[in-house]
């Protein structure tokens, strides 16, 4: 489903963020990708909808190469939760936020409203749908966010810190949320707990580099390869 191939990127100022990475994540796969603070993920994640536009290798989705010219293709088929929602929320009102993208697939106006509507109960924002994002707490930011991308019914859903901010109750619902999409997705995430519950495979990232991939259970019960990434066990794990 999504092939990366010698991947690299580097910032303006010459940091190098991805080096000649390459990856290859099946159709349905959930993959957690983990790593230190710094070590790359947000820059690799930002290039699977075209966020960031391959220079030096590539990525495909779907068959499909992330470029400029197929960047409407790619941008229905993934759905990308940046790790600040102030990245994703822009309109004056919640509820447009979530109607935004529907409106630019061109949906039939009936359609966004129901799904609008169904995007913003199922993550308990309805109440909330008139005021400006701006104006919503941390945590109701983050769900706004997923409501913003859900309704789009993505082939591939992307999240980068989805559980930051996120109160205990919501963190489950998210959970269980997650792992009722059967698509394909990746997450992001320092919670090893949230990434032990919802990905079946994990790669840790080191320096712009994959430097483990394997079953979760295999790489997130590993102390001395997460110690050795600047990583450590997941909670339930530290007796
Ligand atoms: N706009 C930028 N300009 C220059 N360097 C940047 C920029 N954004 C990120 N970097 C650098 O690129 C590297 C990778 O950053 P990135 O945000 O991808 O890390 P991360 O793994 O997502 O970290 P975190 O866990 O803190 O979110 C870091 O060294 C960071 O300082
Ligand atoms: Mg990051």
């Amino acid at each position: 489903m999504i092939a990366i191939e010698g991947l690299g990127f580097s910032y303006p100022d010459g940091t190098r963020a991805i080096d000649r990475m390459s990856l290859a994540i099946a159709e349905g796969c959930s993959l957690g990708i983990v790593g230190a603070n710094g070590a790359g993920k947000s820059t690799l994640v930002n290039h699977l909808n075209g966020y960031f536009l391959p220079r030096e290798g590539s990525v495909s989705i779907g068959g499909i190469t992330v470029n400029r010219k197929n960047l409407d293709r790619i941008h229905k088929m993934v759905g990308l939760l940046f790790q600040n929602p102030d990245d994703q929320l822009f309109m004056a009102r919640l509820y447009d936020d979530v109607a935004f993208g529907p409106e630019n697939l061109g949906m039939h106006p009936a359609d966004i409203a129901t799904a609008v509507e169904d995007a913003l109960r199922e993550l308990n924002l309805w109440e909330l749908r008139d005021k400006p994002p701006a104006h919503l707490s941390q945590g109701q930011k983050r769900f706004a966010s997923f409501a913003a991308v859900l309704v789009m019914k993505p082939d591939v859903l992307v999240m980068d810190e989805p559980t930051a901010d996120l109160d205990p109750k919501n963190r489950r619902k998210l959970i269980n949320l997650v792992n009722g999409l059967g698509i394909t997705k990746i997450t992001v995430s320092h919670d090893l707990d949230f990434i032990w519950d919802t990905c079946r495979r994990v790669c840790i990232m080191n320096q712009g580099r994959m430097v483990a991939d394997g079953p979760t259970r295999d790489i997130l019960g590993n102390r001395e390869l997460l110690e050795a990434n600047s990583l450590e066990l997941p909670l339930r794990l530290q007796g």
